[in-house]
């Protein structure tokens, strides 16, 4: 018995609909990532959003994402990008009863802890002291060998290997790691942001787990904003059991 997490990242939604964003329309990707998943997978207990649901944070944009993915009648996860507008994200997204920022969030033994690495106006990520805090609390508050917890937040904190998106990390990545590497307990950072698949070792316990977006990926090693965008929509899915936890992906190139 296992519970199955669909992670969207990276939907970059824009208030016009017929919006081009790197030679996609992130729109039409978006619903033909939801047509595959229904098709395929439609057996998962969660969607996770992990940032840039919206490219220009338009009411408009939520709105078009809130009505495509409460058809799927699954609680959907959200936490926001550095492309959101986070009052908007959350003006909207309240109304539905599907939808729920990540806070805070048991699922049999996994704890997961949502936090925000936005600054606003910037595309880099960095980690207030706040959430720091927030993090440090919820994770003394489930002290207790039966959890394991994943962190979820959007921009990764190790560089992937894409100098396309490795100059905007969580530029204080350090004192995240200081809590990973003290804390056994913490097994994932799931993150968007640097629209592709990794998974990549941070200790020896711990791994970074970084999902596709949906509309546009960069190529693995890229670095040129024109030539390394693969077109092609999919997701990441997640398999938790009690203990251990798989991943695979689903992407079509078009
Ligand atoms: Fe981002």
């Amino acid at each position: 018995m296992f519970v199955r997490i669909i992670q969207i990242s990276d939907l970059h939604i824009k208030k016009n609909k017929d919006a081009i964003l790197y030679n996609a329309n992130p729109r039409k990707s978006l619903e033909l990532t939801l047509e595959q998943l229904l098709k395929e997978k439609n057996d998962f207990d969660i969607l996770l959003l992990t940032g840039d649901i919206s490219d220009d944070g338009s009411l408009e944009s939520y709105e078009f994402v809130l009505n495509l993915l409460e058809k799927t009648n699954k609680m959907i996860y959200y936490i926001n990008g550095n492309h959101d507008n986070k009052n908007n994200l959350i003006s909207k997204f309240s109304k539905s009863i599907y939808f729920r920022q990540l806070d805070e969030l048991v699922i049999n033994n996994w704890l997961f802890i949502g936090l925000d690495s936005c600054v606003e106006g910037k595309d880099l990520g960095f980690l207030s002291n706040i959430e720091i805090q927030k993090c440090e609390s919820l994770i003394r508050k489930y002290d207790n060998s039966k959890y394991n917890i994943v962190l979820v937040v959007h921009h990764h904190l190790l560089p992937v290997g894409t100098p396309l998106i490795d100059d905007c990390p969580i530029i204080n990545s350090t004192q995240l790691l200081d809590i990973i590497n003290n804390n056994r307990q913490i097994k994932i950072v799931i993150t968007g942001h640097v629209h592709n698949d990794y998974s990549i070792p941070i200790n020896e316990l711990a791994k970074l787990e970084t999902g596709l977006s949906s509309f546009a990926q960069f190529k693995k090693g890229g670095s040129n904003e024109v030539e390394d965008i693969v077109k092609g929509y999919g997701y990441k899915i997640f398999e938790f059991t009690k203990d251990f936890y798989s991943t695979s992906q689903v992407f079509i190139k078009n």
